[in-house]
């Protein structure tokens, strides 16, 4: 064990929220010490691939109750409605706010924001960056973030354990991959902002880095993760990598075809067609395939989406990106041919359980972003509320988290090197010093994806569920036995897969079961032998805590404040 650090907040993850929290922090007081943990450079952080934009109420034809209501709608009314009200009254502000730090938002002619349409949305709402809107936000955050003298970045900082103290979370054990040294870091206040888990699916949009990190850490502290079966599929990623094809594809235009050459979604939401929600789109693709009118390939069923009826100028102006990626990853030209899409994972509704601040049931311990459950999003998240929930409650739970620090006396070292030692010991036996040992990262990887996507993928039932849980209490047994072979210091990717896949398992595993326990179907969980939503017995949500045997649950119930429940129609 080396150096101790010591802040008074230390945030986990380097992307928007992150960032946004780290601002927000520092203009609570000049002489709060910020430090920023993140296992990337923030400036690649998943953030910098969002493509399609963020959503706000920034003109006179919308309407914050009309933001709310498509939220709340899309949600299939599991959002809590306190935490809906506060996203869109700040979201406004928020995105003008963003582009006084740099951020070049897309313009009309007539010199206005741009807005463009999105699943789910009642009008255009949703504000962008040409497709590459994550770039440009991160970039902007990123360079006002370096105004601040008093945020330390630890950059290339891999945190493998929460540091608890007399129930109160004073710190973090982090990883600098570079030397391959441990460190203890104490802070008053930890925030998690490390995004969501979509590497434990096989096919998702998510970067590498994104192993539910923070989620297990959460919940190996003591933490209820909420909501978790809720996993969002994009309707439209590429067969294999799985890499986005964003929504604003559709928004500008875009049709989805199948191998009949019908534009089949006129069978499942004719009202809305292309801009559906997510979970509604996701299963019709999925039924598509099942029902034979998709293409077969390499990855399994694929169907069509066709920009070329927008031409090439349209294309290139409002979608290089989507151009960009699909030349080089597809070999094909959207211009003069279609883009074989699928549903990949793309983001979970569930996560950390906090409030609307940001504070979990540990003092000391805030989660704001993709890896919290505020719970803005419900049973399926809406397109383009991510980023701007990012901003919003990376803002408030920055705040929170530095008003909280400053209320609290210093952490002392020596109380937490002793868990230090111990994370320190437990990393050295199980990975480093370990004899023996024949399990591979890789083939438990594998494994744990082809169980995740054919129990819990779009489709499920209980006995795909009950499945799934039983290979993965199993993966979880077999884990103590994996061997890795790279036993060096030195940028040890080996270690961190490790680490990571760790992770996984125990989020996978509690995605798994709270899909068990939640016998209907809402939203983005779509039961076959539950296929209705049931309010009466469920509108709830559900928080997991970690025990021995696997999660425990417990029901929180919904906020309701301005739209009752009703039938979710489009
Ligand atoms: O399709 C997209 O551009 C994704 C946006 C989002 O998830 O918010």
């Amino acid at each position: 064990m080396t150096e101790e650090m010591s802040h008074d907040i230390l945030i986990v993850g380097g992307g928007a929220a992150g960032l946004r929290a780290a601002i927000a922090a520092a203009e609570v007081d000049a002489n709060i010490d910020i430090a920023v943990v993140s296992k990337v450079f923030p400036m690649r952080s998943h953030t910098v691939s969002a493509e399609g934009g963020a959503a706000a109420v920034l003109r006179e034809e919308d309407s914050l109750e009309l933001h709310g209501f498509d939220t709340v709608r899309g949600s299939d009314f599991l959002a809590d409605q306190d935490v809906v009200e506060t996203f869109i009254e700040k979201a406004p502000e928020e995105l003008i706010q963003l582009e006084h730090w740099g951020c070049p938002w897309s313009r009309d002619p007539d010199g206005r924001i741009s807005v463009r349409a999105f699943g789910g949305m009642s009008v255009k709402r949703t504000v962008y960056a040409s497709d590459k809107t994550g770039f440009h936000m991160l970039h902007a955050l990123f360079q006002t973030s370096l105004k601040y003298t008093q945020i330390r970045r630890y950059d290339e900082w891999f945190v493998s354990s929460l540091l608890i103290e007399d129930g109160k979370c004073v710190g973090v054990t982090a990883l600098d991959l570079e030397t391959g040294q441990l460190h203890p870091i104490v802070a008053k206040a930890i925030l998690l902002c490390t995004g969501g888990g979509g590497q434990i699916f096989p096919f998702t949009t998510n970067a590498s880095i994104k192993s539910g990190d923070g989620m297990a850490l959460a919940y190996r502290a003591g933490a209820a993760l909420k909501d978790m079966e809720f996993v969002q599929y994009h309707p439209t990623g590429l067969p294999g990598t799985g890499i986005l094809i964003t929504e604003a594809s559709r928004g500008e235009g875009g049709h989805l075809i199948n191998k009949e050459g019908e534009r089949f979604l006129e069978r499942y939401i004719p009202g809305k067609m292309e801009m559906g929600p997510r979970d509604i789109l996701s299963r019709a693709i999925m039924t598509e395939m099942n029902e034979g009118r998709a293409f077969e390939g390499e990855y399994g069923g694929y169907v069509h989406l066709d920009l070329r009826h927008l031409g090439e100028k349209i294309i290139d102006e409002k979608l290089p990106f989507v151009r960009e990626l699909v030349v080089k990853y597809v070999g094909i030209d959207p211009v003069h041919e279609p883009i074989p899409v699928r549903p990949v994972v793309h983001y979970m509704m569930g996560g950390v359980s906090t409030d609307i601040n940001g504070n979990t049931s540990i003092p000391g311990l805030l989660a704001a972003g993709e890896v919290a459950c505020i719970t803005l999003n419900g049973a399926n998240r809406l397109g383009s509320n991510s980023l701007t929930e990012c901003l919003v409650f990376g803002a408030l739970s920055g705040r929170a988290g530095a008003q909280y620090a400053v209320d609290q006396k210093p952490v002392s070292q020596n109380a937490v090197r002793s868990l230090a030692d111990k994370e320190q010991k437990r990393i050295a036996k199980h990975f480093l010093e370990k004899e023996g040992g024949t399990e591979r990262v890789a083939s438990l990887q594998e494994e744990m994806h082809l169980t995740m996507e054919q129990g819990c993928g779009v489709y499920r039932t209980g006995e795909s569920l009950q499945e799934s849980c039983t290979t993965l209490k199993k993966l979880r047994e077999r884990f103590a036995d994996v061997a890795i072979d790279d036993r060096g210091r030195i940028f040890n990717t080996d270690l961190r897969g490790a680490l990571e896949l760790e992770f996984m398992l125990e989020v996978a595993e509690c995605i798994a079961h709270s899909a068990l326990a939640r016998e209907e179907s809402r939203g983005a969980q779509s039961r076959l032998d539950f296929p209705e939503r049931s309010d009466e017995k469920f509108l709830h949500h559900l928080l997991a805590y970690a025990t021995p045997e696997g999660p425990r649950f417990e029901q929180q119930p919904v906020t309701i404040t301005r739209w009752p429940p009703e039938e979710r129609k489009y």
